[in-house]
């Protein structure tokens, strides 16, 4: 065969790769708004970048009529390319191939990926689109998920894993998503759940719709699986490119630093009076985070999920940090079981990828009651507590308001290696709020005075001494458990100097073969 037709034949099997399942199933796909395997590759990675490996693999099963039936590339395109310049490697599952199933060799192709990312210190990003195991192949599947599991496992916390959902994601494929550092789901387009509708149906009786078993947004809100819940595709893979411009490419590297002309000193006047006079009146701690953050822009994560804790990533003076922060605009603020998980997986995140932590505090404390107790608060509260105690990146804390009892301890205190801990003058750090306080200490005192009205005008007066006592920053300070009280408006320019000073910050926690956080 002449050259011009070796390479003839190779274009036509190229060709032929590319439309992995064919035509019709590509039409078909596109009707349901989702785009196929190669198309999300194209959007998500810079133009031209791509390199595909393994374009000619295809199974080698026999059983149920599938050596008649053989798609190049077996249903998942693989490879590497850039974003923004930057080295990723990808996997995209493709549905027009026997519904983007895994056989054996599909799973030796993300195989392949994430061994080489590994080796070279780049994240994987991982877009599911399929029905699950390749039922035509049996145990060679799942012997296939499991080899994928354990290399996610053994990259957890070395390289960034992202996965996407773009379509169906059921049975015990679900787990390697989960293994991941961060999911996205588009809505209306994606499902995850170990087990489908049918299957429910049968074993509880209860009727539900994909949507509502394991839609977007019930993982979004409801079940905190997923992180990022996306309009559609597109703007899935946009949130994928700016996740990945917050982290580094592995756990030696420090995040990449981001030009930035917002200057370091702007001053915003409105955090001198974003705290309400009444200390039960709530604000949006969002308003403050994206007053003092670079260009006033925050990445949230778990928008939906526990929104009494805020979590996300934003930039200051360039550098890459993760923001945990009390919401008073939801239930107070309260540290409850969900909250608590929230913000402990992401400050593991943080630390296990060198991204400095920035703590807001405003916690009225953990969340009382039988079901948060039935629930296991204390096990989940010792979450939070275990990743802000274990974390060696630099931590910045500002106590903007309430620091009140445990919840004062856990959030990023100085105690728990806090490395440097502001508070505005508004803050109030106790043992508790002055209400229970006195309802505590002088209980015989008020149960004593019969006429209401003296008993109102008692307990106010000791609220009022107690709050003077102890609901200020000061006694804090006293201790040195506070560095320095700072003006509100100054806080940007505060956390920025703390973060410089921190850059070169060196901790280690003593050699063991793994912690025992109370899972
Ligand atoms: C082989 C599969 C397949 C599978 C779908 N197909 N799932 N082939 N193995 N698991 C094929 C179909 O035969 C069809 O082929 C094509 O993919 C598209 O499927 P449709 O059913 O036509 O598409 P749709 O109506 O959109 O439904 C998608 C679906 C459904 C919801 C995913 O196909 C489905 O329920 N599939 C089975 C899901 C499942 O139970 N998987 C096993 C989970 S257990 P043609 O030739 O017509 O295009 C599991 C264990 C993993 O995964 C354990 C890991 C530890």
């Amino acid at each position: 065969m002449a050259i011009q037709e070796k390479i003839k034949e190779l274009m036509d099997l190229r060709e032929k790769a590319r439309l992995g399942g064919g035509e019709k199933r590509i039409d078909a796909q596109h009707k349901k708004g989702k785009l196929t395997a190669r198309e999300r590759i194209d959007a998500l990675l810079d133009e031209g970048s791509f390199e595909e490996f393994d374009m000619f693999v295809s199974h080698r099963t026999h059983d149920f009529g599938l050596d008649k039936q053989s798609f190049l590339s077996d249903g998942v395109v693989t490879g590497y390319g850039t974003i923004d310049g930057r080295l990723v490697y990808v996997f995209s599952q493709d549905f027009t191939v026997f519904g983007g199933s895994l056989s054996e060799m599909f799973a030796q192709k993300i195989c392949k990926v994430m061994d080489k990312a590994m080796k070279v210190g780049a994240p994987v990003i991982g877009i599911n689109d399929s029905g699950g195991a390749r039922i035509q192949e049996g145990v060679k599947s799942l012997g296939g998920y499991a080899d994928i599991f354990q290399r996610n496992i053994m990259a957890s916390g070395v390289v960034p894993q992202i996965s996407a959902i773009f379509g169906p994601c059921a049975g015990g494929a679900v787990y390697s998503p989960a293994l991941t550092d961060f999911t996205i789901m588009s809505k209306n387009t994606s499902y995850m759940f170990v087990t489908g509708p049918k299957v429910v149906k049968t074993v509880t009786g209860e009727t539900v719709t994909d949507e509502e078993l394991g839609g977007a947004m019930v993982h979004g809100s409801k079940s905190g699986v997923t992180h990022f819940v996306a309009e559609d595709e597109q703007e899935g893979i946009l949130l994928i490119r700016k996740l990945l411009s917050y982290l580094p490419q592995n756990n030696l590297e420090d995040p990449p630093l981001a030009f930035c002309d917002d200057p370091i000193d702007r001053l915003d006047d409105s955090l001198n009076e974003i705290i309400p006079e009444s200390a039960n009146k709530p604000y949006d701690v969002k308003d403050v985070i994206h007053a003092i953050t670079d260009y006033n822009e925050f990445m949230e994560v778990q928008r939906h999920y526990a929104p009494n804790m805020i979590t996300g990533f934003a930039r200051f003076n360039g550098m890459s940090v993760g923001i945990v922060a009390n919401q008073p605009n939801y239930l107070a603020g309260v540290l409850d079981i969900n909250s608590s998980r929230k913000a402990a997986r992401f400050v593991r995140f943080c630390d296990a990828f060198n991204i400095p932590i920035v703590t807001l505090v405003d916690v009225p404390g953990f969340l009382p009651g039988t079901t948060q107790e039935y629930g296991g608060i204390i096990l989940h509260g010792a979450k939070l507590l275990f990743a802000y105690g274990e974390a060696t990146v630099p931590k910045v804390t500002v106590i903007l308001r309430k620091a009140y009892g445990g919840a004062y301890d856990v959030m990023g205190s100085k105690h728990l290696r806090g490395d440097i801990n502001y508070a505005w003058p508004t803050a109030e750090i106790a043992v508790m709020g002055p209400r229970g306080a006195v309802e505590v200490l002088h209980q015989k005192e008020i149960a004593a005075i019969e006429n209401a009205e003296e008993r109102n005008k008692y307990v106010a007066e000791k609220e009022e001494e107690y709050r003077k006592k102890f609901a200020n920053p000061y006694v804090a300070a006293k201790y040195g458990y506070i560095d320095d009280v700072i003006e509100p408006r100054n806080t940007r320019f505060r956390i920025i100097r703390a973060l410089q000073s921190l850059a070169t910050k060196k901790d280690v926690n003593p050699p063991k073969k793994h912690s025992n956080i109370p899972l």
